[in-house]
């Protein structure tokens, strides 16, 4: 077998059948950013190889002589972080339900289109788990054990119902999430935050678990309370219900924001649209501020109305917002604004527009799996530039990090005194 090359897809095929390696094998060879590491033909040879080899992405017959491929996966799953694919002729939903119950991440017919077994193997390795030991720096434990902030605090936020803040936070989570950044998405909308909903995660451990050790904040608890995503994202999800927004003081968030920031590279925080005294503060927390817009005339106005606040804060600085256009409908006779000429009227540049398309957004919905992972197709393909955009905006705030601003912001005593906080 060949070296594994750095930058590709690193693929382990299991199949007692040599026709069904090979066939995979062969497609796979056709495509320049995948590489088959191995090949296993029984369950028990997949799971040494699994551990040998630890591929991204395994692509598991169901069917094998000695272990079933649900078994091996089951097994798997445990030891490695890796994304199994399932492979099977059976359409069999009950077989479906299983293999996902022991963690495989997708299904292919047996035998796959080419076309399908590309997309679900760049989809699988999207969402493969992050590995168990996170690589950092001597410096960065050292400044995490002093609780000092490394992480870049990003809000979301969209001062219009439905404009899309809950979809643009939890995309950028998943795309900013990597080997070396570690993310974390934080539900700050508390009252009707839906995190939760997009991520299909269960909500029974949220926020408030947190807000009520906000003291006394340790990495056990952190790591029993924050939910994990099929796609490894971390998740600190809001309430289950509305009238447990209260039992989270605006102090308490701002404890568990500062904490977050010291163990996670980015901490995502989706907001409510009410400007209450949470939300200010973590604008003025925020290292980087998105405003989500839609192109009709109540978000406009409404986007106007938050900026004209923030421009009486003397010490908030116009420069960490960004500005998306969501929603934008590819038909130019549909009546919906022009981006630019709201670009133009808002005097606000636009970082990133995206299309409004709703069959695929009800997919990712229904599947609790961020439009992104299918970058082929739009609007994944639009969330993806975004992120590369916001990426662009991380690494040129990174180059001019001017600590004397800082210092001066602080000494302006902050947003959250306007608000009396
Ligand atoms: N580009 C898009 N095209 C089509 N539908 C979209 C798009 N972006 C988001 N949606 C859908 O619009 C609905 C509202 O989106 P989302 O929940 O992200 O908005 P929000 O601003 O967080 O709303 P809320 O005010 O409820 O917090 C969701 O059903 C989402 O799937
Ligand atoms: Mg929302």
């Amino acid at each position: 077998m060949d070296q594994p090359i750095e930058g590709k897809i690193r693929i382990l095929i299991v199949d007692d059948i040599p026709e069904g390696r090979e066939g995979l094998a062969r497609l796979l060879s056709f495509e320049p950013d995948m590489q088959v590491v191995g090949f296993a033909t029984t369950g028990a040879e997949a799971i040494d190889q699994a551990q040998d080899l630890q591929p991204d992405v395994i692509l598991m017959d169901i069917n094998m002589p000695d272990m079933d491929g649900i078994t091996a996966t089951e097994k798997i799953t445990k030891m490695v972080p890796t994304s199994v694919v399932m492979i099977s002729v059976q359409s069999d939903r009950d077989y479906m339900r299983r293999a996902m119950r022991v963690g495989a991440i997708d299904f292919l017919p047996k035998p796959p289109s080419a076309d399908e077994l590309y997309s679900t193997v760049r989809n699988a390795y999207m969402r493969r788990p992050p590995p168990t030991t996170q690589p950092s720096s001597g410096k960065e434990d050292k400044k995490k054990q002093q609780g000092v902030a490394t992480g870049k605090i990003i809000v979301v936020y969209s001062p219009q119902g439905g404009a899309g803040s809950t979809t643009i936070a939890v995309n950028l989570a998943s795309g900013l999430m990597d080997e070396q950044n570690r993310t974390v998405l934080i539900d700050a909308n508390l009252q009707f935050g839906d995190v939760a909903v997009h991520l299909a995660v269960r909500n029974e451990r949220n926020i408030t678990d947190l807000a009520a050790a906000a003291d006394d904040l340790d990495s056990e608890l952190i790591e029993n309370i924050l939910l994990t995503h099929g796609t490894g994202l971390r998740v600190l999800p809001a309430p289950q219900r509305p009238q447990d927004a209260e039992l989270v003081s605006s102090d308490a968030m701002a404890k568990i924001v500062k904490e977050m920031a010291s163990r996670f590279s980015y901490v995502i925080i989706d907001t409510s649209l009410h400007l209450d005294g949470i939300t200010v503060q973590l604008f003025d927390m925020a290292d980087f501020l998105i405003i989500v817009g839609m192109p009709t005339l109540p978000s406009v106005r409404n986007i106007r109305v938050v900026l004209d606040l923030l421009d009486q804060f003397e010490n908030f600085d116009p420069n960490k917002i960004s500005f998306v256009m969501n929603k934008v409908p590819a038909d130019r006779k549909s009546g919906a604004l022009d981006p630019s000429a709201i670009s133009n009227s808002l005097r606000l540049p636009i970082l990133s527009i995206i299309p409004s398309e709703e069959k695929p957004m009800l997919d990712s919905l229904n599947r609790g799996v961020p439009a992104i992972v299918n970058s082929r197709q739009s609007p994944g393909r639009e969330i993806l530039a975004f992120v590369n955009a916001f990426k662009n905006e991380l690494a040129g705030a990174a180059e001019e990090e001017l600590p004397d601003l800082q210092e001066e912001q602080q000494k302006k005593g902050g947003l959250r005194s306007r608000f009396g906080l």
